[in-house]
């Protein structure tokens, strides 16, 4: 599916979720990977990218594809703090990943109307997003935390919340995940191993890519 530019600005949580069962966790250590790494994932499939400011180069990783891989949908991940959110739109990040929630944090993301992931790990954490109006969840660190165990828990008291398992999500459980109703999609960096990425192996990134799309997505 190919989104243009006017459908881009109106992106939603919900549709970043919805776009593929597998938003891929990616770090970066040279801006010259960013454009192959972004068109080997979109040609498996995969093209919601969430580059994370977790190196030096993520920004400018998150402009290179911006610019030259109109294809992807390119989102900004270990987003801290107003500043990197205001950073990460400069940048051409059309949706924001965050590990915990601030209300600065959601505030800087409607003031740039980016759609914001944002992390949460428990009942308090979540209430706070709601009540900022964020009802699309990273659940954080998914495995660690509690698992499908925790999000079937959940269900109950946050029937109306949707959740995207981050942090130990792989192959090997991602359909676990992605069978209960109140996830959307799950997110992991099993997609783009740093060997991988370091050798410029872009058609085993694609090749996982493929694979991961071919994941159920949530109903
Ligand atoms: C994240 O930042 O969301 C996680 O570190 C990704 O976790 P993973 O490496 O276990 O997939």
């Amino acid at each position: 599916m190919v989104v243009n530019k006017t459908e881009l600005s109106r992106l939603t949580a919900l549709q970043v979720m919805q776009d593929a069962a597998v938003i891929p966790v990616i770090v970066l250590h040279d801006v010259a990977h960013a454009v192959p790494l972004a068109r080997a994932l979109v040609a498996g499939g995969i093209r919601m990218l969430e580059v994370t400011l977790r190196t030096p180069q993520g920004l400018a990783c998150i402009e290179a594809i911006a610019r030259e891989v109109p294809e992807a949908v390119i989102g900004a991940g270990t987003v801290r703090s107003a500043a990197d959110v205001m950073a990460c739109s400069m940048a051409g990040a059309r949706f924001i990943v965050s590990p915990g929630y601030t209300h600065l944090l959601g505030q800087a993301c409607r003031d740039t109307d980016l759609p914001l992931l944002p992390g949460v790990a428990t009942g308090s954490e979540i209430m706070t997003a709601q009540e900022d109006g964020f009802t699309e969840l990273k659940f954080f660190p998914a495995m660690q935390a509690g698992g499908p165990a925790m999000l079937k828990a959940w269900g109950g008291p946050f029937g109306d919340v949707k959740f995207c398992p981050t942090g130990g999500v792989s192959l090997a459980n991602a359909a676990e995940f992605l069978a209960l109703s109140n996830v959307v999609c799950v997110g992991g960096s099993w997609l783009t191993p740093a060997d991988a990425v370091a050798q410029g192996d872009w058609a085993r990134i694609t090749a996982l890519a493929l694979q991961a799309s071919q994941l159920k997505l949530s109903s």
